[in-house]
């Protein structure tokens, strides 16, 4: 959808509207007390709000009963292709260990580890990054439950150690999911959309950019020449932070990032004009982040090549950028496939689906890109021996 048409999203039951109208009302607060206040933390408010936002409340998000589908969720091959990978990573590395950031459903990490099990490459320590205290809790449940001997090695931590580790970090779909400014061409000037309240309601309000964002623009090369009035797009001020924590932290391994994204000129390009804002709520897609605050997931896609640049003044190598479908084939999905054994031809079937959603253009194979980046690794990744395409950057 581009423009959100409300008839065509289901009317959520009066418990969830009631849990939306707490937040709204949390968020008019603070609006009214600032005047105004950014998308960005309107973003972060909806999403991670303690107790009411999206990803902080108890709500149903994953699979066909929750919102969207993310590709672990399809299928565990997915996750076997990724610890795949992470197995040749960690047997480069002294006492290794492996860092989850955003683990959702636990689903991932249940899947890479059982696989990692049976190959016999356990590393040390599964630590997890969640910022959802709800989903932190969902996770111990899976994972306690699908690896009971190896369930103690697993850390949920609450800040990032200080120490730095040899690790292979994951990363799928969070980078999506960071807070993210919007901003909008106006009589040739680019503004920011800030959030404030009209008619007692959330509502965009222009503002002049700051120092700060006029920064980010001139640096990302976003709105240029070829742009005309009522441009929209988003800044990622939030990769800046969350790559320097992890560059402190990596003394040598790789951060392996999974989502959905472009190149920095295929994301500004003059032709996405309304930028790539979307909601998700039950398996609808939409564009108005003001609809029912709390209930519906807020997402921007990445700019991978923003990533990178920001990694370069980390101090982080690029290994690799690729497609998902190129990274899984990579990493010996078809062999995976051809292990799998199917007891019927409905198995086979769905089967033979899931590596079709996971690979085919139409569905996440070239939607879906995959990065890795590191620290004193020379080894060539396999994930990326199928295709790199780190020269589109
Ligand atoms: C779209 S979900 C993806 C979940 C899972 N990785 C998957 O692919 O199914 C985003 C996840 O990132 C988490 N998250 C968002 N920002 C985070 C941050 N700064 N640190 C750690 N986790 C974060 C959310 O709570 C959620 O678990």
């Amino acid at each position: 959808m581009s423009a959100i048409d409300h008839q065509a999203l289901p009317e959520p039951p009066a418990d969830l509207s009631e849990h939306s109208a707490r937040l709204v009302h949390t968020i008019i607060a603070e609006t009214a007390l600032a005047g105004a206040i950014s998308f960005a933390r309107y973003m972060q408010m909806a999403l991670y709000e303690p107790g009411l936002g999206y990803y902080s409340a108890g709500l149903r998000k994953f699979g066909p009963g929750g919102d969207f589908i993310t590709a672990p969720e399809v299928s565990s091959l997915y996750s076997r292709a990724v610890a795949n990978q992470c197995r040749q990573i960690l047997a480069a590395l002294h006492e290794p260990v492996i860092l989850e950031f955003g683990a959702g459903s636990g689903r991932m990490a249940a899947d890479l580890l059982t696989h990692l099990a049976g190959l016999r490459s356990l590393p040390r320590n599964y630590l997890i990054m969640e910022t959802s205290a709800d989903l932190r809790q969902r996770q111990q449940q899976r994972l306690s439950e699908a690896l009971p001997d190896y369930y103690p090695n697993i850390i949920w931590l609450d800040t990032l150690p200080e120490e730095p580790l040899d690790a292979v970090i994951v990363a799928n779909e969070v980078l999506d999911a960071l807070p993210v400014h919007r901003v909008t061409l106006k009589d040739g000037i680019v503004h920011e959309q800030m959030v404030s309240i009209s008619d007692g309601s959330l509502a965009f309000a222009g503002r002049e950019l700051s120092s700060t964002l006029n920064e980010y623009c001139r640096l990302h090369d976003v709105i240029n020449c070829d742009c005309d009035d009522g441009y929209t797009t988003e800044l990622h001020t939030g990769y800046a932070p969350w790559l320097g924590s992890l560059s402190a932290l990596l003394r040598r391994g790789v951060i392996l990032l999974v989502d959905y994204g472009y190149t920095g000129a295929e994301y500004y390009s003059p032709e996405r004009r309304a930028g790539t804002l979307l909601c998700h709520y039950r398996h609808r897609v939409h564009d108005d982040p003001f609809w029912y605050p709390g209930l519906q997931d807020i997402t921007s896609s990445v700019n991978f090549s923003a990533v990178n640049t920001i990694a370069q003044q980390c101090g982080l190598d690029l290994l690799g950028y690729t497609t998902q479908a190129g990274f899984l084939l990579g990493s010996g999905l078809d062999q995976l496939y051809a292990e799998q054994v199917c007891n019927d031809d409905i198995d086979r079937y769905r089967l033979n689906q899931e590596v079709r959603t996971l690979t085919m253009p139409d569905a996440m194979g070239e939607r879906f890109q995959v990065m890795a980046l590191g620290r004193g690794m020379d080894l060539p990744l396999q994930g990326f021996s199928f295709t790199d395409l780190s020269h589109r950057l």
